[in-house]
């Protein structure tokens, strides 16, 4: 079962989905899952296109430099949650409408708080904001603005709601509010309450909940875009590859007449989803699924190399993803390559793992490899997998299709040579190619591709932030 005392550290304002077990998991789990169906679904498609055009826009305003992935695409996936998750229509930087004005902006008093979690949630707030520690006092104005900010955000919402602003919509924010437990006097009551009782949150689960869906769903999403981004970057075959698959599917069609019901199924099943699929392999944004051996939970028995062991209750088990990703026995590989798991090859989603090509070669019915239960877990498994799963998939193929059908990626040289040296080698020449392998070896010395390197936090790989992209139209690649 889950172990749920490693995510106290996320206990904000009160227990939510992560931290809770039992019966009152399941209220949590129901109520959520209620809110994340096929309508926001439909939404999630449309913002993450727009929002891929839009960083699109913003990475050519400036010239093509990308000048930090990162937090780009931390923007982009806390919007589509905003706009497509909690269903909220004003701009998620705008600061709230609050009679008592705010100082800084719901983004960036979430951000504040996030960085700021462990204190946050170990020391009593009064206690930090006399401390004479100054990132203390600040951690509990953080707080303290985060919290108003989700007062409000309910309110607004509430309103929105029994306004019909919503357009009976039914996001995630408000099936929690519909279940929230309201008082018969309360003005907006027979309007949202019409779940029974057993399928209530009080105010302060609400908003622990919200803040799991900002803190889980819009990092581990943003970690998958950034590095499915930084693999194509560093891999150009798997990039082109990537975009005719793209034109096959779309031809020159705009992202506003790309479908749901049609193309998206299309990109999950090709070469886009072996893309996210591949990155997701090699780079989960979850390192480590933490799980707790419980005898209540059927037997917890181990069968390892023909060997039974037995697991001792309460014993803490840490699933390592990058490294049950890595099993040879579970994964098409190329022979002949030594490491080949290690290496980032979206092609092998199309071959089965004897190695021959799968039917998947039929753009109109692909089809991608399916490895055995539990060899690939991103999302985890079983009854506490991932509720955001859909959700992020969609997202993620929609950017890398909003961006790689017009654009391509490429990783910026600046450490080795100048625009104007580049400019002077010829293209497709000798000196082209060896500023990008500086910048490549450079970027992979960068990268953390074993766990013991790359910790236990999410997208919290410093070195990979120091890695430098450029965006370049198609045709105008500079190096392939
Ligand atoms: C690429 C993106 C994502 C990845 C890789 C991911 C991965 C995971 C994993 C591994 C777990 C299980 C954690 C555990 O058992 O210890 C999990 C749980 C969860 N995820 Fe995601 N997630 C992603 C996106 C999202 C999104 C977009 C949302 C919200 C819309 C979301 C909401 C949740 C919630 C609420 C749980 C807790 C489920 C429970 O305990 O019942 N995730 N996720």
């Amino acid at each position: 079962m889950a172990d749920t005392q490693m995510y106290k550290v996320i206990e904000l304002f009160d227990s939510n989905i992560v931290t809770t077990e039992g019966d009152d998991w399941l209220r949590h789990r129901r109520l959520t899952t209620r809110g994340l169906g096929d309508e926001v679904n439909r939404k999630v498609w449309k913002e993450a296109l727009k929002g891929g055009r839009d960083e699109l826009g913003k990475w050519l305003g400036s010239d093509g430099k990308m000048q930090n992935l990162e937090s780009d695409m931390m923007g982009l996936s806390f919007g589509v949650m905003w706009r497509a998750g909690f269903g909220m229509k004003r701009a998620e930087t705008e600061i709230g409408p609050s009679k008592i004005p705010h100082r800084i902006s719901f983004k960036y008093a979430f951000e504040a708080v996030s960085a700021r979690l462990f204190l946050v949630t170990t020391i009593p707030h009064w206690l930090l904001a006399r401390s004479p520690v100054e990132s203390h006092r600040r951690a509990a104005g953080a707080f303290g603005e985060f919290e108003r900010y989700v007062r409000e955000l309910v309110e607004e919402k509430t309103e929105m709601m029994a306004k019909g602003d919503d357009g009976e919509q039914m996001d995630v924010l408000g099936s929690f509010i519909r279940s929230m437990h309201r008082k018969p006097s309360s003005p907006n009551y027979d309007k949202l309450a019409s779940t029974p009782p057993t399928d209530t949150l009080t105010q302060s689960e609400l908003m622990a909940d919200i803040f799991i869906f900002l803190f889980a769903g819009h990092e581990a999403t943003a970690s998958a875009m950034y590095y499915s981004l930084l693999f194509l970057a560093l891999n150009p075959l798997a990039q082109q590859n990537l975009q005719s698959s793209l034109d096959t599917l779309l031809s020159q069609r705009p992202p506003e007449e790309w479908s749901y019901d049609h193309d998206l199924p299309a990109l999950l099943t090709g070469m886009t989803g072996a893309v996210m699929n591949e990155s997701l392999r090699l780079m989960p944004p979850f390192m480590y699924v933490p799980k707790i051996a419980h005898l209540g939970n059927g037997s917890p028995e181990l069968t390892i190399d023909g060997k039974r062991m037995v697991v001792p209750e309460g014993c803490q088990v840490s699933i390592a993803l990058p490294a049950l990703h890595r099993n040879p026995n579970c994964w098409p590989t190329e022979k002949e390559v030594e490491d080949d798991l290690d290496r980032f090859r979206p092609e092998r989603w199309f071959t089965t793992k004897e190695g021959a090509a799968s039917e998947n070669g039929n753009a109109a019915a692909p089809k991608l490899y399916r490895p055995p239960r539990g060899a690939f877990a991103p999302f985890s498994d079983g009854p506490r997998s991932c509720v955001g799963r859909r959700f992020a998939q969609i997202e993620i193929v929609a950017v890398l299709a909003a961006v790689f059908l017009t654009h391509s990626v490429e990783l910026s040289v600046s450490d080795f040579a100048t625009d104007v040296e580049v400019d002077r080698m010829p293209a497709g020449g000798a000196g082209r190619r060896s500023v990008w392998e500086k910048a490549a070896a450079r970027a992979r010395e960068r990268m953390p591709m074993g766990i013991e390197e790359s910790g236990l936090g999410l997208i919290s790989r410093d070195n990979a932030r120091r890695i430098g992209f450029r965006i370049a139209k198609r045709g105008e690649e500079r190096f392939f």
